[in-house]
């Protein structure tokens, strides 16, 4: 098939590279002729594992390319995937402006062309928005009506830092469409793929992928308030009671006698908070589309509340314990997650704003974010960006870790005494740091 991706951004660029690479002729399409120069050069835009080299693979295949509009391709496109940006607003709404005026370009490019071509977005999208706000723009400005051309929705589930893997290995398949041909051409599109293919209308598919990214951020904020009792009560580890709650058959079923693990239950596992460029602004999206629609998103309102407060946590439970002042301290990680370069909404931002407060020298590292966390915390001469944390380490007072790099297990367990280690996403031993001052979410001894 030959599609056109319009955004190069995780979702897009992603998107239409796994397409490429299962043979099909992709375009991707972003207005910044910069990103569109370097794709074009086999230099990705952002980090990703496998991704410079599938890249590369790509270009030189001759079935993929970068540009800056749909005009040289439209002529022979069946599908045109909407893959841009729907950031918050500063009021939590979702950022429809993109998909506004990507819709007017399609609308526009397809006013005179006779082929039939599927509009499918992909970008995280409220309901109601392909089957109303897409149609309806697409519809005025190329003077035809639904049925001259196709609409879909088919939502992604990639988690950055395996992508990739994701993109080739998905879980299930949300089709969402809004005629018949658009149904076909998607399941014609995806028929290698050996996985459940879910066909629905648009605003379901909508619908689906707002509450998945929900359900998983209400796990992780649930973990971390059950997390704040096992702190107050003292001599409780959070780990412990969640194995506990982890061996319930229905989160963890047994096969051929042997326990599962499935991977939900890294969602039941306490720690400083979620981040990224998903969860926090997609729930906040789905309680501001709730309000509007008429329902109390009690819950959904208070995992936003607890998840801001778990880096506070971190600083609360140190300063029970020592006092910050003129101490060194070590930060070891800043990205949301390992796996990538991406600091949107890290929980590291916030610890770090926190500490600035105090009268203190801090110390961070992380193995590929530092460049895109200095862009988001501004110079300040209380803080150095390190490589060699191990050299820092017999340095510092007070040792944070906030992002579950592996790396960080290489801490020397020997060398950490009279240090106060606070491991918020559980990297190292507890049993190796006994009679050490470990501590971390959920754990207060
Ligand atoms: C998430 C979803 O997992 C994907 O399915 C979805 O496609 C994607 O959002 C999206 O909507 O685009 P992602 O943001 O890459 O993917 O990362 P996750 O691995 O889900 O982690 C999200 C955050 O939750 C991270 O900050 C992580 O550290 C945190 N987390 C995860 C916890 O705090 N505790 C946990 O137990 C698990």
């Amino acid at each position: 098939m030959k599609i056109i991706v319009i955004g190069t951004g995780y979702v897009g660029l992603i998107t239409g590279l796994g397409f490429s690479s299962l043979n099909h002729q992709v375009t991707c399409v972003d207005i910044n002729e910069k990103v569109v120069e370097k794709l074009n050069k086999g230099i990705p835009t952002f980090f990703e594992k496998g991704l410079e080299d599938l890249l590369k693979k790509e270009l030189s295949s001759g079935r993929f390319k970068a540009n800056t509009n749909l005009k040289e391709d439209i002529q022979e496109v069946d599908l045109i995937f909407i893959a841009v940006g729907t950031p918050s607003l500063n009021n939590g709404k979702i950022d429809l402006s993109f998909i506004k005026t990507v819709s007017e370009t399609i609308g526009k490019e397809i006013k005179n062309i006779d082929r039939f071509i599927s509009i499918i977005v992909k970008s995280t999208v409220l309901p109601k928005t392909t089957d109303t706000l897409v149609r309806e723009i697409i519809e005025d400005f190329s003077e035809k009506e639904l049925g001259e051309f196709g609409l879909g929705m088919n939502p992604e589930f990639l988690r950055e830092g395996s992508a990739l893997e994701d993109f080739m290995n998905p879980d299930r398949i949300i089709i969402g469409f809004e005629d018949i041909k658009t149904k076909k051409s998607l399941a014609n599109l995806y028929e290698s793929w050996d996985c459940e293919k879910i066909f629905v209308n648009t605003r379901t598919a909508e619908l689906i992928k707002y509450t998945n990214n929900g359900f998983l951020a209400l796990l992780i904020s649930a973990t971390n308030e059950i997390a704040k009792i096992s702190s107050s009560i003292g001599n409780i580890d959070i780990k412990e009671v969640m194995h506990g709650v982890h061996l319930d058959k229905r989160w963890n079923p047994k096969v051929n006698n042997k326990r599962v693990y499935p991977k939900i239950i890294d969602y039941l596992e306490a720690g400083c908070g979620f981040g990224g460029s998903c969860f926090p602004k997609d729930v906040k999206a789905l309680i501001k589309y709730g309000e509007e629609n008429g329902n109390d998103m009690k819950i959904f309102r208070n995992i936003i509340e607890i998840n801001n407060d778990q880096p506070k946590t971190i600083i609360r439970d140190l300063s029970k314990v020592t006092s910050f002042e003129d101490k060194n301290i070590l930060i070891l990680g800043l990205a949301f997650k390992p796996g990538t370069d991406d600091v949107r909404e890290s929980p590291a931002i916030a610890v770090v704003k926190e500490l600035l407060k105090k009268d203190i020298k801090i110390f961070l590292h992380d193995p590929i974010a530092i460049i895109n966390f200095k862009k988001e915390i501004g110079a300040n001469s209380k803080i150095k960006f390190i490589n060699n944390w191990l050299d820092q380490v017999s340095k510092s007072a007070i040792i944070i870790i906030l992002t579950k790099w592996e790396e960080y297990e290489k801490l020397n367990y020997s060398n950490l005494s009279g240090k106060i280690i606070y491991d918020a996403r559980r990297v190292l031993s507890k049993e190796k740091l006994y009679c050490r001052k470990y501590m971390s979410i959920g754990l207060q001894n």
